[in-house]
């Protein structure tokens, strides 16, 4: 019997180094790893998959040079735009997670709008981290809880980890069953660090724009031998 993760979250990383190796420019390799990012989409809904949240764009990653910054940006907005239909198509919902507002309006606008036309499928749910990181994520959950106990509306002992988790980005959404990192970095890079407390964590060396069925299948059924215990025994 092979048991499929309901929930995959993947760090898609080496994008980069794809393109170096390539002697191309960097965005090229962003543009490829967009492609990576549609057979991921389709490798899902062929195996099951219900909830797949990609790493598009970390906290971090605004501190990279502006001319990279704005390609991704614009391959972002580009990306939603032409592939909308598809999802209306494949019965896919959008979702995003991050500090949103930091998104240029071009892209906001389009995401939004995006995430509009998806809202009533329920199919697979695709959830882009955008301008995301964790312990941001985290601090303005703890700060909104700060704001109700100061208001009286809420009793410190009455915080347990389902009220932290419903104040996260994420609320309302399974935890991953499986991370994926690709390109061989054995870190989290501030990714759903609450969320992943029970994920099976898997590494491949392949980089993100060579990620396919190959690299994906391998993943599932890494995953499909693992014993999740929980603690318990
Ligand atoms: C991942 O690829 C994509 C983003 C972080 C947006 P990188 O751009 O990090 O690629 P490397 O790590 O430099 O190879
Ligand atoms: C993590 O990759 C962020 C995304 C994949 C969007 P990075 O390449 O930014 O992370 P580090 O720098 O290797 O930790
Ligand atoms: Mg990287």
């Amino acid at each position: 019997m092979s048991v499929v993760p309901q929930h995959i979250a993947i760090i898609m990383d080496g994008n980069g180094r794809w393109a170096k190796q390539k002697g191309i420019l960097r965005a090229r390799g962003h543009e490829e790893g967009g492609r990576s990012v549609q057979r991921a989409l389709d490798l899902c809904l062929e195996h099951g998959v219900k909830w797949l949240t990609l790493y598009a764009f970390s906290t971090e990653n605004w501190g990279r040079s502006t001319l990279e910054v704005n390609a991704l940006m614009h391959l972002l907005d580009k990306y939603l735009k032409e592939r909308t239909p598809e999802m209306m198509q494949k019965n896919v919902r959008l979702h995003a997670i991050g500090e949103l507002h930091m998104l240029p309006e071009h892209c906001r606008k389009q995401l939004n709008a995006s995430m509009e036309a998806t809202k009533d499928n329920d199919g697979l749910n695709l959830v882009l981290a955008l301008s995301y990181g964790s312990r941001q994520e985290i601090t303005a959950a703890v700060r909104s809880l700060a704001e109700q106990v100061q208001a009286g509306t809420l009793q410190p002992q009455d915080i347990t980890p389902e009220t932290i988790g419903a104040h996260l980005y994420t609320a309302g959404m399974p935890d991953p069953d499986l991370l994926i990192r690709t390109s061989g970095e054995m870190r989290i890079s501030n990714y759903l660090l609450w969320q992943i407390s029970y994920a099976e964590l898997y590494v491949t060396d392949v980089l993100w724009p060579d990620f396919g069925r190959k690299e994906f299948e391998a993943a599932l059924a890494e995953f499909a031998k693992r014993e999740r215990r929980y603690g318990k025994r």
